[in-house]
Formats: structure tokens, C-alpha cells, sequence
């Protein structure tokens, strides 16, 4: 490996690109539908409890393993290990992050290629006609669901583009994409809540999600509100990783991790007040609450002059806050058979995008579009999901959690007090002082969060 790593161009460069990474479908479409479906108040709380606790934490010591090895996921613990206790098996956590990460980016890349549909829509003037009738689009929606023909030409259209940028590399094309798009998202999305502030719903939706009532929390809810801190992280396969082992040796570390972190929550947190003031000012009746970013939103951007632009450009801006994601997911994948199986990055990029597309087609027509795919289920989970749903559930709720546990362990017991301060207090900035207090959480707290959530699970607490 004697190429120099490519870099990101500078601290913002980093932050943008990893921001990008964490800002997603997981902020705008996953988040507020779970949030509804465990009662908000309560799970948002433990979601919030998780973000601090096990999310900052496990994010600055994802980004430190890929400064530090300046590898891929797997390569970085084969570097790091050597010598120590556990040795190679901790490549293991590695393959555990790639295989994750393909995974995700199967059924994502579905969910995503869903906005494309809806720029068309609005454009052409469809949207504008059924978002009068909200029973109207959401029945239009079920159908679209289940036509199989443009499930998968919606995903191919969207993994296309996500090879495309990856193929380019990271300055060019991860960089330069995120750099422009995610301050706009950040300003069509204040608007938005500035705009519910004077709905009638909006008192409800706050009340919604920030009064707790903890009798309406279950164990299962809290193992989905952990899951979900690693997903809309990025955490816990390897992405942060990933991009860390692209940043420069003088930026800071905790710094960036925190900036992440806040922005990201901010963000999830305002598509629920959006989505929820909606829900709750139009007395709209949820019948699938996975698709609720779909028939919501076009609701409201219709009683509103020029709603085909305005909903043109927030489903465009959706699907660029997706597109962020998918490339990270992307780039785990491919930097893995760029770094470990020696390809060149256009044929790694190429070659593993479309293996992740054909695995995807499962996904796609598991939206009704086959009646078996549909129905396929994990053993005692109680919503149908079918394909698309079992692997989301796998995960982020089992895989993402149990890499994230094991990276803690690592960082925290494995690797020397002296090889990860020096990690963080490079950059010096003035978080860097905050570092025993991170060594406390890496060590005891997050693992423990973890782990005791994972086996209340499976000791057969009640599921949801
Ligand atoms: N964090 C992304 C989102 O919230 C999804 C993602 C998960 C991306 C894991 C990369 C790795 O949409």
C-alpha cells in the first residue's frame, strides 16, 4: 500500500461528508414512523439517552480505529491487533460491518429510489391531484408499493447514481456532493417547522414526543430505540471507520463527533415535529406508518401556493440526503475489495454496487409486489415486514448494536490508554480534555447499555 489514502480536503470537508453519512432516510422516513408506532414520549427519551450515552462515544471510537489504521473495516483491525489479545478474530468485527453494510444498502436503496417516483409526481402534476385526498394518495401509494415492475427500476435508478458517485472516489464525488446539499436540506427542513408551529396539530405532536409515558414502553421498543442510535448514526459497521481513516491527522476528533451527533438528532427530531403536526392536524388516519413521509408531507405543501415546486424540491432534497447515506454504505464495501482484494476503485464500486442491487430485487418486491416475499417473517417479530422488513430489523436492531459492543470493547480494553489519547488529543482541541470522561462511557457504560439491552431481549422480555 504504498498510494497515499486519499483525503478529505479539510475539517469541514470531514464533518460534511459524515454528516451526510448519518443524515438520511434514517432521520426522515425511519425515525418518525417508529417513533409513531412506540408512542413517542418514552422511546424518544431512551432514543435521546442512547445518542449520548453509546452513540457519541461509539462514534468517536469508530472515527479513531480508521485515523489511526488508516484502513477499511477489516484491514484496520488486522493492523491494530497485531500483538494483542483476541489477534485476528477481531477482523471478524470487520466482516461483520461489511456484510451489514451490504445489507442495508439493498433494502435502502428501495426505500430511497421511492422519492424518485415523487419528484416525477410532483413535477407532472400528479402528487399535487391526490394530496387533496389524503385516502387518495395513501391508496395510490399501496399500489405503487406493490408494482414490482417499478419497484426495481426505482432501485436500479438509485443504486446507478450511487455507484456513480463512489466510482469517482472520495474528494470528487462523496465530498463535493454532500458539501452542496446538506445546507439546504438544514433550511427547506426549518421552514418546514417554522411552518407547523401554526398548525393545529403542532401542540399535540410536541406533547406526542416529549412526554414520556413509560407504561407504554416495552423491552422490544427499547432494543429498536438503541438499534435505531446506531442507524441513524451510521454506527456500529464500519462507516465512520471508514471515513475516518480519510481524515487528516491535525482535525479533532471529538470535535467532529459531536457536531455529527447533534446535527443529526436536531434533524430527526424536526422531521417529527413536521410529519406528527401533520398527522395530527388533519386527523390522518395511518394505515402503513413506514410510508408515512409519503403521504404526509404532500398534504401540506398542497394547501400551499406552489406546491408542486416546494414538494419537487423536498423530494429531490430527500433523495440527496439518501444518497449521502447510500454512498457511505457503498464505500464500506468497496473500500474492502479496494484495500483487502486489491481492486482498482471503479471495478470495486461497479462490481460490488451490483451484486447489492440484484440482492436488493428481493426488497423490491416484497412490498406486495410477491405475495411470499411479503410475508416472510423472523421468528417471533409481530409486524409483517417480509424481506424488506426482516432484514431491517436484523440489521439495525442485532447487527449494527452487537459491532457497535464489540467496537467499544476494542477501543476501550484493547487498544492502550496511551494509543487512544494520542488519537484524540491530536487536533487538540479543547474536547479533548473531555477524555477520561469518553474512556468511562467506551469502557463501562456504553458496553453495559448495550449488552444488558441485548439480553433483556433475549432473555425473552416481552417483545412489543
Ligand atoms: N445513517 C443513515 C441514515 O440515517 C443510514 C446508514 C446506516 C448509513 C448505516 C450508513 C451506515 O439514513
Amino acid at each position: 500500500m504504498s498510494k497515499q489514502r486519499a483525503q478529505w480536503s479539510g475539517h469541514l470537508g470531514f464533518i460534511l461528508a459524515a454528516a451526510g453519512s448519518a443524515i438520511g432516510l434514517g432521520n426522515l422516513w425511519k425515525f418518525p414512523y417508529i417513533t409513531f408506532e412506540n408512542n413517542g414520549g418514552a422511546f424518544v427519551l431512551v432514543y435521546l439517552a442512547a445518542i449520548a450515552v453509546v452513540g457519541v462515544p461509539i462514534m468517536v471510537a469508530e472515527v479513531l480505529i480508521g485515523r489511526k489504521s488508516q484502513r477499511n473495516p477489516v484491514g484496520a483491525f488486522r493492523v491494530l491487533v497485531q500483538g494483542k489479545p483476541g489477534g485476528r478474530a477481531w477482523m471478524g468485527v470487520g466482516f461483520l460491518g461489511v456484510m451489514t453494510g451490504f445489507i442495508i444498502l439493498s433494502y435502502y436503496c428501495v426505500i430511497a429510489g421511492w422519492t424518485l417516483r415523487y419528484i416525477l409526481m410532483a413535477v407532472s402534476g400528479e402528487l399535487g391531484a391526490l394530496a387533496h385526498h389524503p385516502e387518495a394518495l395513501q391508496s395510490f401509494f399501496g399500489e405503487f408499493l406493490a408494482n414490482p415492475y417499478q419497484q426495481i427500476l426505482c432501485h436500479s435508478l438509485f443504486m446507478g447514481a450511487t455507484i456513480g458517485v463512489v466510482f469517482f472516489g472520495v474528494g470528487k464525488g462523496i465530498e463535493r456532493t454532500a458539501r452542496f446539499l446538506m445546507p439546504i436540506l438544514l433550511s427547506i427542513l426549518v421552514m418546514l417547522v417554522i411552518y407547523s408551529i401554526w398548525t393545529p396539530g403542532f401542540k399535540q405532536a410536541i406533547g406526542f414526543l416529549f412526554r414520556p409515558n413509560f407504561s407504554e414502553l416495552t423491552a422490544g421498543g427499547v432494543l429498536e430505540a438503541l438499534g435505531h442510535s446506531f442507524f441513524t448514526l451510521s454506527l456500529g459497521m464500519g462507516t465512520m471507520l471508514t471515513y475516518g481513516s480519510y481524515m487528516r491527522k491535525r482535525d479533532s476528533i471529538p470535535r467532529a463527533a459531536l457536531t455529527i451527533c447533534v446535527l443529526d438528532t436536531l434533524i430527526a427530531i424536526m422531521a417529527c415535529i413536521i410529519m406528527f403536526s401533520i398527522i395530527f392536524s388533519y386527523d390522518f388516519e395511518v394505515t402503513k406508518s413506514s410510508t408515512i413521509l409519503f403521504t404526509t408531507v404532500p398534504v401540506v405543501f398542497f394547501q400551499l401556493p406552489g406546491g408542486a415546486v416546494v414538494s419537487a424540491l423536498f423530494y429531490l432534497l430527500v433523495a440527496f440526503a439518501a444518497l449521502t447515506s447510500t454512498i457511505s454504505l457503498l464505500e464500506v464495501v468497496s473500500s474492502y475489495a479496494i484495500d483487502e482484494l486489491g481492486w482498482g476503485r471503479r471495478r470495486a464500486a461497479l462490481t460490488t454496487g451490483s451484486a447489492i442491487f440484484v440482492f436488493g430485487i428481493l426488497s423490491a418486491v416484497s412490498m406486495g409486489g410477491n405475495a411470499a416475499l411479503s410475508n416472510i417473517n423472523f421468528i417471533g417479530r409481530p409486524s409483517t415486514g417480509g424481506v424488506f422488513g426482516t432484514l431491517d430489523y436484523m440489521a439495525s436492531n442485532w447487527f449494527l448494536p452487537v459491532g457497535g459492543l464489540l467496537i467499544a470493547l476494542f477501543v476501550g480494553w484493547i487498544l492502550t490508554t496511551g494509543e487512544t489519547r494520542k488519537e484524540l488529543e491530536e487536533g487538540h482541541g479543547t474536547l479533548a480534555r473531555l477524555y477520561p470522561v469518553w474512556l468511562f462511557l467506551i469502557r463501562f457504560a456504553a458496553p453495559a447499555a448495550v449488552a444488558a439491552i441485548i439480553v433483556s431481549v433475549l432473555l425473552g422480555a416481552e417483545y412489543q
